[in-house]
């Protein structure tokens, strides 16, 4: 796939024959992108973002447009550690779901997170079966640094977070090396149990 996420069956302006166009953000995209991630977020699906946060961050976001222009999905990818990275901010509006939207989101920011040297991305989700069929496990939080755990605190759910982590292995021997090092820093309110099954 080439870096617009786009593949052979690419039209003239970009987008396929589904009509859709994934792309990265641009600062014009922004209340779109807050718009759709807080009309899920209504829905308890994902955490609201004030448009500030969306601008602040533009540059980890990608979007899927139609051909009318309009923002029918997005994704973001935030670095978290010098080998970790989350994939957020997942949404397709009702419209445009079930039409490989998501995946095409994911797999564009799965290329930057290969390009930037990443050894593993995680998301934190509700969508469980969605990621495994892009190749995600579910992992116990436990594994993550404690940097992972500072959005938490703002969330309201903070203390009894019911969403799965799962991770996607991008370099398995570096992967190895992180649960180790990540365990070093992780987050104290999780089990010793979990931890222990982490990094075994
Ligand atoms: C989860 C979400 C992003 C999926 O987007 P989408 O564009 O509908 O997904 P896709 O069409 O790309 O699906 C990719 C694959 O996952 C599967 N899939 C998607 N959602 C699924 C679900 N809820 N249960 C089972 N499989 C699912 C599809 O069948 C498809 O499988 P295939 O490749 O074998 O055909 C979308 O439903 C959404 O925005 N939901 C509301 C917000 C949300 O929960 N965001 C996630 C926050 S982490």
């Amino acid at each position: 796939m080439s870096k617009s996420g786009t593949d052979s069956s690419t039209r003239r302006n970009g987008h396929n024959r589904t009509g859709i166009l994934v792309r990265k953000a641009r600062l014009r995209d922004a209340e779109q992108i807050a718009h759709l991630i807080n009309h899920f977020a209504a829905q308890g699906l994902m955490l609201p973002k004030n448009i500030l946060e969306v601008y602040e961050h533009i540059r980890e976001y990608v979007v899927a447009e139609d051909e009318t222009g309009q923002v029918v999905g997005c994704g973001a990818l935030r670095l978290m550690w010098h080998d970790l990275g989350e994939i957020r901010s997942l949404a397709v509006a009702e419209t445009a779901q079930g039409r490989g939207v998501g995946r095409r989101i994911v797999e564009l920011l799965l290329e930057e997170a290969r390009e930037l040297g990443l050894a593993c991305v995680f998301a934190l989700t509700y969508q469980v079966p969605f990621f495994e069929k892009l190749g995600f496990r579910v992992v116990p939080k436990a594994i993550f640094p404690q940097k992972v755990w500072l959005d938490c605190q703002l969330c309201p759910k903070r203390l009894c977070c019911d969403e799965t982590a799962m991770i996607l292995v991008l370099d398995e021997e570096r992967t190895a090396a992180g649960f180790k090092e990540w365990a070093r820093f992780s987050f104290e309110g999780v089990g010793a149990g979990d931890k222990a099954e982490a990094v075994a």
